[in-house]
């Protein structure tokens, strides 16, 4: 067997609620997913990783789980799952789905016990607490999506934890029991036969059991991270994990970190410490904050943008770094980092260079490889998801005026990420989507980006995502290369080289909207070298010490 095959794997994340719909519904599905597969082929990713298909009542679309067992009807049934393995392996690529154990739904049959009384069976899977003499609640933390992270059940004259929404319980890890049901969970999962797991906010596991207080100075969303991010035993759970059951396998682990630093996220993706293979990270996701966190207009500093992946690139060099610029969480890149009007083909390139270039598993959410930007929603009313309502009222009750509102709601919300796929450019036809009015709202880009289109067009953002994954699975010096950044204090162009046994690697990225240049090491271009890919149409003809660079204009050159 192939080892650490992740290591020069992309990966394609699918939102299947959004990707195909086979039956009519207005809702993706697994069929339809199975039915795209020659698409994902083309493209020639590796892996799939599917955001949750279980069964769940859909308050936080698909991260609220009502049993692990089950696929949520509306997505399919086993069988579809299974068909969907067996296809995928026959042309190469592998699945993995998305483990949510941090919390459940609070429809699982444990928290409906759990909650009943303070002895029952389940009394412990979650985490409940007395309330503070004054009746009033254990912590002063706040959930992500708003409102207290506590709520109160008079059954049990208890508050339970909910770092999410409340109907999304936390689970207690600390619970030997509930680990052996979670361990059998996932046993089950890859005797199913799928390939590894994206493990949500997995980081969170571990409650600090003195619950402290969060400083006033926290955001009151992000509060609850002071006790339960990185927690006093999460290696510890998770090496147990990897004990039990990971080991046992040939899969791929990807956790999710919020609000960890490089040096913690090595301690997770170091090989001897057998925990997880890497983790997302979300340093350059928080380059553009402002007053209400995620929610604001302002644009990220390139200086930023180069500090924080190298610092990620240099401190994981004895880990495992994964490497992407969206997901379903996050804005669409091309509208965040570079230019979605003049320059949005060259700029989605030059992006998808930077990053797959870079040391690490580079991860492809669903559109990014059409350079789908983000959703002119007409009123954010439309906007479905959980956290965006939440900050659109409290933007409205704070009395922030409608254009800022609506402004940071089209450049932040996770609603851009999850518009339906665009198939086609026919809007009678669903955009090749769905016949039925979608659960969610089209891009009215749909006409103009589209895979059809893409397809049909040599000089697509699609074919060069082809030729970079294709890139990757050639050459070495792009796995396992390291990383050097140059011309750090360039305020235009990210330049960096990557260096594996006699070979070097320069990667030249521009993030200007005029034509600009950047200088480059004598002694390299002294080398014989050749351009591996380039987001204009001519490749420079030989490079000069002071290289000329159109706008966003991105190459890469290998030099022996
Ligand atoms: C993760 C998921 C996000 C979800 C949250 C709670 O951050 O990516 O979509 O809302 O966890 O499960
Ligand atoms: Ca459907």
């Amino acid at each position: 067997m192939e080892k650490d095959w992740w290591k020069h794997s992309v990966v394609y994340q699918v939102y299947p609620q959004s990707f195909k719909d086979s039956n009519a519904d207005g809702i993706g599905d697994l069929k339809g997913i199975i039915e795209k597969l020659p698409y994902l082929a083309t493209l020639g990713i590796d892996v799939i990783w599917l955001n949750p298909i279980y069964e769940s009542p859909g308050v936080d679309n698909g991260y609220d789980i009502s049993d692990y067992y089950k696929i949520d009807p509306k997505y399919g049934q086993l069988d579809d799952l299974k068909t969907l393995l067996e296809e995928a392996h026959k042309i190469g690529i592998k699945v993995i789905l998305d483990l949510v154990v941090n919390h459940t739904s609070d429809k699982h049959r444990w928290f409906e016990e759990s909650k009943k009384s303070q002895d029952n069976p389940y009394s412990d899977y979650y985490i409940w607490k007395d309330p503070k003499p004054d009746g009033s609640e254990p912590t002063n933390w706040g959930s992500t999506f708003g409102g207290s992270a506590w709520e109160y059940v008079p059954e049990r004259n208890q508050y339970y934890l909910h770092c999410f929404a409340k109907e999304q319980p936390d689970l207690n890890w600390d619970n030997p029991k509930l680990r052996e049901e979670i361990f059998q969970m996932i046993d089950w999962w890859f005797q199913f036969g799928i390939d590894g797991f994206r493990m949500d906010v997995i980081t969170l596991i571990s409650k600090d059991l003195n619950y402290p207080d969060a400083p006033e100075s926290l955001p009151y969303t992000k509060s609850y991270y002071i006790g339960a991010s990185n927690g006093p035993r999460v290696h510890e759970y998770l090496h147990e994990l990897n004990e039990k059951v990971l080991k046992r396998y040939d899969v791929m682990t990807v956790g999710e970190a919020p609000n960890t630093n490089a040096d913690q996220a090595l301690r997770y993706t170091k090989p001897e410490n057998e925990e997880l293979n890497m983790v997302f990270h979300f340093d350059h996701m928080h380059l553009d904050y402002g007053r209400y966190g995620k929610f604001s207009d302002v644009r990220f500093k390139l200086s930023e943008l180069k500090r924080v992946l190298s610092e990620w690139q240099d401190k994981l060099a004895e880990g495992w770094n994964s490497l992407h610029w969206s997901n379903h969480d996050q804005p669409r890149a091309v509208t965040r980092f570079g230019d979605d009007s003049v320059y949005r083909v060259e700029s989605a390139k030059m992006l998808a260079t930077l990053l797959h270039m870079m040391k690490g598993t580079p991860y492809i959410f669903q559109g990014e490889e059409l350079g789908m930007k983000n959703v002119p929603f007409e009123k954010v009313e439309d906007c479905q998801d959980i956290e965006t309502q939440y900050f659109l009222q409290l933007m409205k009750e704070k009395g922030e005026p409608e254009s800022y509102i609506k402004e940071s709601m089209y450049l932040k919300s996770r609603d851009n990420a999850r518009t339906p796929f665009p198939w086609n450019g026919d809007a009678n036809d669903g955009y090749g989507f769905s016949p039925s009015k979608p659960w969610i709202a089209y891009s009215s880009d749909n006409q103009f980006i589209n895979a059809e289109s893409a397809l049909e067009d040599e000089g697509s953002v699609f074919y060069y995502y082809k030729q970079l994954i294709a890139l990757r699975h050639q050459l070495p010096i792009i796995v396992h290369g390291d990383y050097e950044l140059i011309n750090e204090s360039d305020s235009n162009v990210y330049s960096y080289l990557r260096t594996y046994e006699n070979q070097t690697l320069l990667v030249v990225c521009s993030f200007a909207d005029k034509p600009t240049y950047v200088d480059l090491p004598k002694e390299l271009l002294e080398r014989s070298g050749r351009c591996l890919i380039h987001n204009y149409p001519k490749e420079p003809s030989s490079l000069n010490v002071k290289q000329e660079l159109q706008p966003y204009e991105a190459f890469v050159y290998l030099f022996d």
